[in-house]
């Protein structure tokens, strides 16, 4: 398919959200890729903040201790759709925050206000600093972080299809230990009390259970250019 030229296409912003095993990450990564636009993984973020609290020995069942060291590490994070890079304190983190350990702790540091606030402010500057535009893929994006997003989209699928599609990432882990993991991770995000999971009221619904990624991304790329080309 003809993209519009990156660079006279209008920038634009766009926002994804989901819960996960929706494809959300892969199909956010080719959208930018395929239009030229910056791309941003919230939840590499989130990680990163929960690897570095486990490996200071932050109590992760005390929010107040959360909370006090929630400023303190230098998270940055690289926006090239091709090569997604997060750094903490100038150390590469992209391997060590998709472990056993910081996927069952990531949950309960990122309902922590403080925590929230300081990558909230991470994100924005990200954006705002995207020139051509961005892809930002997370959970409150559209209804919390960039609630001007040019376009928004909400990534649904069934649990079955979610688990299926996690555990062929995990390389053959257990389905139905996968689901209750993802069930147990989507409750906790949906339910907390601060910027939850959840689908902005503009947001366009995508039910990925029965698409190929490559039909997903199709779709989005079309909405993000009927979006530009109303610009
Ligand atoms: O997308 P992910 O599975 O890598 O996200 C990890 C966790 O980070 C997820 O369980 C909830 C949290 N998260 C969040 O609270 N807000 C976001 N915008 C993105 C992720």
């Amino acid at each position: 398919m003809e993209s519009t030229d990156a660079r006279t296409a209008p920038a634009v912003i766009v926002a994804i959200d989901g819960p996960s095993g929706t494809g959300k990450s892969s199909t956010s990564k080719a959208v930018a890729a395929q239009l030229g636009l910056s791309y941003l993984d919230t939840g590499a973020q989130y990680r990163a903040i929960t690897w570095w609290m486990v490996n200071n020995g932050i109590d992760i069942a005390d929010p107040s201790s959360i909370a006090d060291a929630a400023g303190k590490p230098d998270i940055v994070s690289g926006t090239d759709p091709a090569a997604p890079a997060i750094t903490v304190d100038g150390t590469d983190v992209a391997g060590p925050i998709r472990t056993q350990e910081v996927t069952s702790k990531v949950s309960a540091v990122s309902a922590v206000p403080e925590v929230r606030a300081r990558i909230t402010e991470l994100q924005r500057s990200i954006a705002s600093a995207a020139v051509q535009g961005i892809v930002v893929e997370g959970r409150d994006i559209g209804t919390t972080v960039l609630p001007d997003a040019d376009l928004k989209i909400f990534l649904t699928a069934s649990p079955e299809a979610r688990a299926a599609r996690r555990s062929g990432e995990l390389k053959g882990a257990d389905v139905a230990a996968t689901r209750e993991a993802l069930i147990k991770r989507d409750t906790a995000d949906s339910t907390r009390k601060t910027s939850p999971l959840a689908k902005a009221a503009d947001a366009v619904e995508v039910d990925t259970s029965d698409l190929t990624l490559q039909q997903v991304i199709e779709c989005v790329v079309t909405l993000v250019e009927e979006k530009r080309a109303a610009k």
